[in-house]
């Protein structure tokens, strides 16, 4: 790993905190009005999450929020991410449904709270539990007409409620996984299944193209709606976060270096292509995508293109990991590619995390983006960390290695490489529920016992704390 100059330091506006989202550590899931999500029905369901748990406790923040915050504060952060439950702010979701003051109360108070407390709000809209009642009417992200209607509605209450306070929203967390895990693989909810290599034959494969259509052009009206009517009064930014993991050929041979490129056409350059404002980005669908789906890639309109292109003020990059690329398999969600952590000569990438998708390998973090971008989610799963004693779990030497070398390519893609990274969020703040892991994967650098909720810093918070205080400028 190349390292980069120590002396140096960030500049003292870079923004740094840790992030979650509502599902993952609110529970209290049927209190104070709030309707039902997807995830709650789903994740009873046997089968669905690794450790048979489902939502409802998880970190037990609707109810400690205050205790959270007061550790945020003790940990010094400048900024968090969270994100807002559209089912406790519009229990029923819809255009026309009503919203529920119990529900925009609690945010409001979060808000100010983080604010007494010098800590910036950074807002997500969703981060994937859809009010049940949209997905029971019509369909929910299946459903053009409706679902962009109902979001942009959603986000506009948001706005209103809160966008005097709140300076940075993300429209959606993660189209992908919305798209191909939630429709395609069908291991998060609403787990609906299009996979290809279960049913070769089937003609079903059209579901997450549709939906991740349908998530981008709801992102892209809420931002139209954000930048006509609130930009303006408000002052705040707007953009969406996307998975950005990073692909690289397994070997120099050109079918494997195709492969890699391909493996971006799907993972990234699906959603990127028309959201950011970057020459790099097409305005198009890949040429790859189009050969390889044909008439079951959505079109978009003209007038809806013109919507979409350039619909982010940033990229909100949640980065964890690289994937070594190989031409074959009959993966169509990965564009026909095999991923590998094995090198040719058999050595790892990195070390394995406790999820088998993940490696510890901070080069992938370096490369260019022409927008101003804030890493929105990075983070390690240190392996067995569920089985262990709270004293040991508390040593999460892999995460700290994995913090150390990300750090490190951070700081030399903004000094070195010039990259414009603005903030960094580590995942995450706090355990919590891992969607179709349970409980089982650990991403915090907070220790939760969920036996009693009690917080414990693990050393991963500590060596960032004071890495964030060595390495950006004070002011
Ligand atoms: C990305 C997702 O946004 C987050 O919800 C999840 O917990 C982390 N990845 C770790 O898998």
């Amino acid at each position: 790993m190349t390292s980069t100059d120590v002396t140096k330091k960030l500049p003292k506006d870079f923004i740094w905190g840790f992030a979650t989202a509502s599902f993952q550590i609110e529970g209290s899931t049927n209190v104070d009005g709030r309707g039902k999500s997807i995830w709650d029905d789903f994740s009873k369901q046997p089968g669905k999450t690794m450790d048979g748990r489902d939502g409802d406790v998880a970190t037990d923040s609707y109810r400690l929020w205050k205790e959270d915050i007061a550790l945020l504060a003790q940990y010094g952060v400048k900024s968090y991410r969270f994100s807002l439950s559209w089912s406790r702010i519009i229990p029923l979701g819809g255009l026309d449904d009503p919203i529920n003051p119990q529900g925009i109360a609690f945010y409001s108070n979060f808000i100010d709270t983080l604010l007494e407390n010098d800590i910036i709000p950074f807002v997500t809209l969703y981060h994937w539990d859809l009010p049940q009642a949209l997905h029971d009417r019509y369909g929910g992200w299946l459903n053009k007409d409706k679902i962009v209607q109902d979001y942009v509605r959603y986000a506009k209450v948001c706005f209103e409620a809160f966008g005097d306070r709140v300076k940075h929203w993300l429209t959606i967390n993660e189209p992908w996984c919305i798209s191909i895990l939630g429709y395609g693989r069908g291991i998060f909810a609403p787990g609906r299944s299009s996979d290809r290599t279960k049913s070769p034959e089937g003609d079903s494969s059209t579901e997450p193209w549709i939906v991740g259509h349908n998530v981008i052009l709801s992102h892209a009206y809420a931002v139209k709606l954000y930048r006509e009517e609130f930009k303006a009064a408000q002052g705040g930014q707007i953009g969406i976060t996307l998975n950005g993991d990073w692909s690289m050929p397994y070997d120099d041979s050109p079918q494997n270096v195709e492969a890699a490129q391909h493996a971006l056409d799907v993972a990234i350059a699906i959603h990127q292509c028309f959201i950011l404002q970057d020459p790099i980005y097409l305005g198009h669908y890949p040429d790859y995508i189009k050969q390889m789906l044909r008439d079951r890639l959505p079109v978009f309109t003209l007038e809806e293109l013109a919507v979409v292109k350039g619909s982010s003020d940033f990229y909100g990059m949640n980065t964890y990991t690289t994937n070594l690329c190989r031409a074959g398999g009959n993966d169509e969600f990965q564009g026909f590619v095999e991923y590998t952590f094995s090198r040719p000569d058999g050595s790892q990438l990195g070390t394995q995390a406790h999820c088998a998708w993940l490696q510890d390998y901070p080069e992938g973090f370096r490369y260019r983006y022409n927008l101003p971008i804030y890493v929105t989610e990075n983070g390690f799963a240190v392996k067995d960390e569920h089985m262990k004693p709270i004293e040991e779990a508390l040593q999460d030497n892999d995460r700290v290695n994995y913090f150390k070398g990300i750090t490190n390519s951070l700081k030399g893609a903004v000094l070195e490489d010039g990259i414009d990274v603005r903030a960094y969020f580590p995942w995450s703040f706090v355990d919590n529920f891992e969607w179709a892991d349970g409980y089982i994967t650990r991403f915090g650098v907070t220790y939760v016992d969920y036996k009693t909720q009690k917080r414990y810093p693990k050393e991963s918070a500590k060596f960032f704390i004071k890495w964030c205080g060595e390495n950006i400028e004070a002011g």
